[in-house]
């Protein structure tokens, strides 16, 4: 997790329990009761029994999901486990919400199966500020005057199936400082007029549809902290005016996309920068020198795009976390000093990065701070049974592709928490020991290894193409 997004999202949760800490538990007024009960009749299906409080005749403020000052409703917060299936609502919302007159935070997250356009109601609330409507079902285009909500200060509608045009007279919420369109199906340009909305510390519109150039609208936006852009269809380089942002941005993710151009010499200058994804696009290029000195940087993921020369040392003291500089034009031939040395990497991933080095000489400060391991597609000789036995929090390590030469039976102590273990096409013998059955994922294929194999849930795809290799699933050991 990144701090940033810890920090922003903590916002709505404050003002929010704002709303709630002065709930009286009161009887509440009947428009209120009236406009709940008339909601609940709208939903058609509650497994888990979210709304199973919400019954007529009792004190409508002490309904689960319901917050109150005095005795008007100012807070509608319900909201499903993401990662849990039986909990979620199906149904439409009723329009019959526009009753809640002094509504001013409205919460339906992870619901799932909340269906139906962009609820008009919420344009007859006059106190409305919060609206975060994600993770449901609902669909159709975003209202064209979606600008007269002007008093939001926070609009989510993120993880939702929204298609059309982002509407140009969201220039008009210019309190908001949250903007969260990502995860719909969103198609068309950037307005321009977002440059209006200067207030904002975050704004998404990652996962849509959208396309043509990333306007210059960030000149504006002095607060901005956090920018996802990514998975769209933006192309061209990048808009000159992000390097206003320099003294606030933390957050910035513009992955999967098809930007080109070279990675602009400006970055350097974002002095609080923390995470930096430029990942599949088609950036070109050396990456400047002077990135090194982002003090901040923590996550930094390069990787396919067409990025050539030397990467330069990052001088971050307190070291790189993730770093991902895989599928580029990259010839680093030794996994970087910097990386090898940095005492907070949990995620390293080079794949076909030029590294011809041999495994036994790469000393990193502390195997156990490695979680995910990717060096796939190189020329790295040697044994990694080492790192191996001693990295206690691996879940991943790949491999495959390299010239590792090794016997597999030196791995007598593999993390109890690894998951994926792909050393296939390298040359590796001996024998297949039982330590790996465990795993979720194997791939030993096309080594050197022989004898019988342990038995293992491992299709026959992961150890073809060895040199003597006998038993189930292949075919049985000759007596
Ligand atoms: C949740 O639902 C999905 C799709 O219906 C299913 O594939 C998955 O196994 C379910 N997970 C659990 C934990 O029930
Ligand atoms: C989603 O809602 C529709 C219509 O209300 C219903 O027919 C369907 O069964 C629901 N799906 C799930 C997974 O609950
Ligand atoms: C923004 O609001 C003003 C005043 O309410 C209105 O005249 C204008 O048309 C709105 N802009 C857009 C782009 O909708
Ligand atoms: C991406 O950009 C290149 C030119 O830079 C263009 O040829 C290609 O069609 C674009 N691809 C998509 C999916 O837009
Ligand atoms: C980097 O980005 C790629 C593609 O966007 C993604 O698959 C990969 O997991 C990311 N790497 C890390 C370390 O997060
Ligand atoms: C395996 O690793 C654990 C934890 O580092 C260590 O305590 C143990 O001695 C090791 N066992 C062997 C056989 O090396
Ligand atoms: C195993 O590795 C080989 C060679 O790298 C690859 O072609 C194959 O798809 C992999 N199989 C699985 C099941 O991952």
């Amino acid at each position: 997790m990144n701090s940033c997004s810890v920090r922003l999202f903590i916002f709505p949760a404050v003002i929010f329990l704002l709303c709630l800490s002065s709930n009286e538990a009161a009887t509440c007024h009947p428009d209120d009761e009236a406009g709940l009960l008339a909601f609940k009749l709208g939903i058609t299906q509650d497994p888990s029994g979210i709304l199973s409080s919400w019954k007529e005749g009792t004190a409508c403020c002490s309904w689960s999901g319901v917050g109150c000052v005095t005795n008007r409703v100012t807070g509608l917060s319900l909201s499903g486990q993401s990662d849990v299936n039986e909990t979620y609502l199906s149904g439409t919302i009723s329009p019959s919400l526009a009753k809640l007159q002094h509504l001013v935070g409205f919460y339906f997250t992870d619901l799932r199966n909340i269906t139906g356009p962009f609820p008009q109601f919420l344009f007859k609330l006059p106190q409305l500020q919060q609206v975060y409507i994600t993770n449901n079902g609902l669909s159709g285009p975003l209202p064209a005057n979606i600008g007269a909500l002007s008093q939001l200060v926070e609009l989510g509608l993120d993880g939702n199936r929204f298609t059309g045009p982002i509407p140009s007279s969201i220039s008009n919420l210019t309190r908001l400082f949250q903007l969260n369109l990502g995860n719909n199906m969103l198609t068309g340009t950037i307005p321009v007029g977002i440059a209006k909305l200067n207030l904002l510390l975050s704004l998404n519109l990652g996962g849509n549809r959208l396309s043509g150039t990333i306007p210059d609208i960030f000149k504006s936006m002095t607060k901005l902290q956090s920018l996802t852009l990514s998975r769209n269809g933006f192309s061209g380089s990048l808009p000159r005016s992000i390097a206003s942002l320099k003294p606030v941005l933390l957050f910035l993710d513009l992955s999967q996309n098809n930007l080109s151009g070279t990675i602009p010499i400006f970055l350097s200058n974002f002095k609080v920068l923390d995470s930096l994804d430029l990942s599949r696009n088609r950036f070109s290029g050396v990456v400047p020198t002077t990135l090194a000195n982002m003090p901040k940087l923590f996550h930094l993921n390069l990787s396919h795009n067409f990025l050539n020369g030397p990467v330069p040392a990052l001088k971050n003291v307190d070291g790189i976390a993730t770093l991902d500089l895989s599928y580029n034009r990259f010839n680093l031939r030794t996994i970087p000093k910097w990386v090898t040395s940095s005492p907070s990497i949990y995620s390293l991933k080079l794949v076909k990065c030029g590294i011809s080095m041999s495994f036994d000489h790469w000393n990193p400060v502390n195997p156990n701070i490695y979680y995910y391991v990717d060096l796939s597609e190189n020329e790295i000789s040697g044994s990694p049974a080492r790192f191996l036995n001693q990295a206690r929090n691996l879940y991943e390590f790949q491999a495959s592709r390299n010239k590792l030469r090794f016997d597999l039976g030196e791995l007598t102590n593999l993390s109890e928490r690894l998951e994926l273990l792909d050393l296939s096409k390298n040359m590796v013998f001996g024998k297949v020991p039982t330590t790996v059955a465990t795993l979720q994922k194997l791939n030993l294929s096309y080594n050197h290894l022989c004898g019988k194999l342990p038995v293992t849930k491992f299709p026959a795809s992961a150890f073809v193409s060895n040199d003597c290799l006998c038993g189930s699933p292949l075919p049985p050991c000759k007596a």
